[in-house]
């Protein structure tokens, strides 16, 4: 099938190379010309495990390619839009900027019996709105088909997604825009990929809902971790042992710093501000305490730095392990890594932070910040290390080793990923986040 995806972030690129592994074509469409000029190069404007493979055989194929130009959306049948939809300046809600110039770019290119496929994450009630659009002006029907891709996984994820939501119009012309859609993703279908055909209100609620429980469950955590600091209980034993039970599961258990990224504490918000708008923001408003217990969790590290250092922080200095918001990224929006870097900067240490591929996204946002490039120039005469991305390669330190290179002995593990007992057996004081 011929399909154009517009907007080519950590989305839309990746949507783009793996529906042409499909089998179909594609080309992919963004107003950043840098982007689409690396992106035409086969070189990803971002880090994402495994997508420089497929859009490099996928540009070889000729069956993908990349543009500028919305009118070359022309000729292609399905049109993803995969644009972003950030928090508004100042506010909670989410900016549709992007979602609402995509539409209105596409509308004149797009021919009778196109399906345009909503992608980006938008409050309930968008689709409804951006149909009445689309159908006043052309003869294309709407769906709305949540991503739920995860950063690091994002080829696998999109290639084998673990389910598929389609929100299509009522009635007739429902199905047929089931059928396209099953088309487009018949491999998944073929593999008996569960499957949700519904509204475009439920659809776009899935989204943000799994979202919100994602978060919800973290928080859950890291609230029973601040529990566990004050009395002396180990907050990993207690994940492992309530997550044996089926009806909890052990994943996203993992108490620290918290979340971040370009997807959680954007969609949590926008959810409490929508939810305001349609009058039920009672419903939702433990998400504020879920993200006002996640935002805590960086003052709890920042302040166990303060403490290890028995309030003296000025000039001290400390080698930051981490600053991407997760390990297999070089995604730093909203990082909780970056932001206890920062802290500490601010607080008139002599931070020295590292990190294996977001250095540069990094470097960018904060330029006054110092950075390593390995572990081991910023480990060098630190007085105290903390890590607050779980990358293997900090993981995998050797405590004997990184005892040669520092010049204090105290470890900070903000996201609880080092042996604790290695790393006190090699001398070293070991503080993690709810262990005692
Ligand atoms: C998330 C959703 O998982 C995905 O389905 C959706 O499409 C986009 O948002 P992503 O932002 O890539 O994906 O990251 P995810 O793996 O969910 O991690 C989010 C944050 O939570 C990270 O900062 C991570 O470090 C943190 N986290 C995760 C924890 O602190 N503890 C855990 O147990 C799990």
């Amino acid at each position: 099938m011929k399909l154009s995806v517009i907007g080519c972030g950590y989305l839309g690129a990746v949507h783009a190379a793996s529906m042409v592994e499909l089998g179909h074509e594609v080309v992919g469409i963004d107003v950043d010309a840098a982007k689409i000029s690396m992106l035409s190069e086969g070189r990803p404007p971002f880090f994402e495990p495994g997508l420089p493979e497929i859009l490099k055989s996928a540009i070889a194929s000729g069956r993908l390619r990349f543009s500028t130009d919305i009118a070359d959306a022309k000729g292609a049948t399905v049109h993803f839009i995969g644009v972003g939809t950030p928090q508004r300046k100042g506010e909670y809600a989410a900016d549709l900027s992007y979602v609402n110039s995509a539409v209105d770019a596409l509308i004149p290119y797009l021919s009778d019996g196109d399906l345009v496929v909503g992608k980006s994450t938008v409050p309930v009630g968008t689709a409804e709105v951006l149909a009445g659009r689309i159908s006043a002006s052309s003869g294309a029907d709407l769906a709305w088909n949540p991503e739920f891709l995860r950063e690091g996984y994002a080829v696998k994820d999109t290639i084998e997604p673990d389910r598929l939501v389609y929100g299509v119009p009522r009635g007739a012309r429902g199905d047929r825009v089931t059928s396209i859609l099953n088309a487009v993703y018949a491999s998944a279908i073929a593999n008996e990929t569960p499957l949700v055909v519904t509204d475009y209100a439920t659809a776009e609620l899935v989204k943000v809902s799994a979202n919100a429980f994602l978060a919800t469950k973290i928080s859950f955590i890291n609230a029973m971790a601040e529990i566990a600091d004050a009395s002396g209980a180990d907050v990993t034993q207690l994940a492992d042992a309530i997550g044996f039970d089926a009806r909890i599961g052990r994943r996203f258990l993992n108490a620290g710093v918290g979340f971040g990224g370009g997807c959680l504490p954007k969609d949590i918000r926008a959810f409490t501000a929508r939810a305001e708008e349609l009058g039920r923001g009672d419903s939702v408003a433990f998400l504020k305490e879920v993200d006002a217990i996640n935002l805590r969790q960086r003052d709890r590290v920042v302040d166990m730095v303060v403490d290890a250092l028995d309030g003296n922080v000025f000039q001290k200095r400390i080698a930051v392990l981490g600053l991407a918001f997760k390990p297999n990224s070089d995604d730093v929006r909203d990082s909780p890594a970056l932001d206890v870097a920062i802290r500490l900067h601010g607080l008139g240490a002599r931070v020295v932070a590292t990190d294996p591929e977001a250095i540069a996204n990094s470097q960018r946002l904060h330029p006054q910040l110092t950075f390593a490039e390995t572990a081991s120039e910023a480990l060098k005469d630190a007085d105290v290390v903390v890590v607050v991305t779980e990358w293997g390669a900090f993981r995998e330190l050797v405590p004997s080793e990184v005892s040669k290179l520092t010049a204090g002995r105290v470890v900070i593990d903000g996201r609880n990923c080092l042996d604790a007992t290695s790393w006190r057996d090699a001398g070293w004081t070991y503080r993690g986040m709810g262990r005692p």
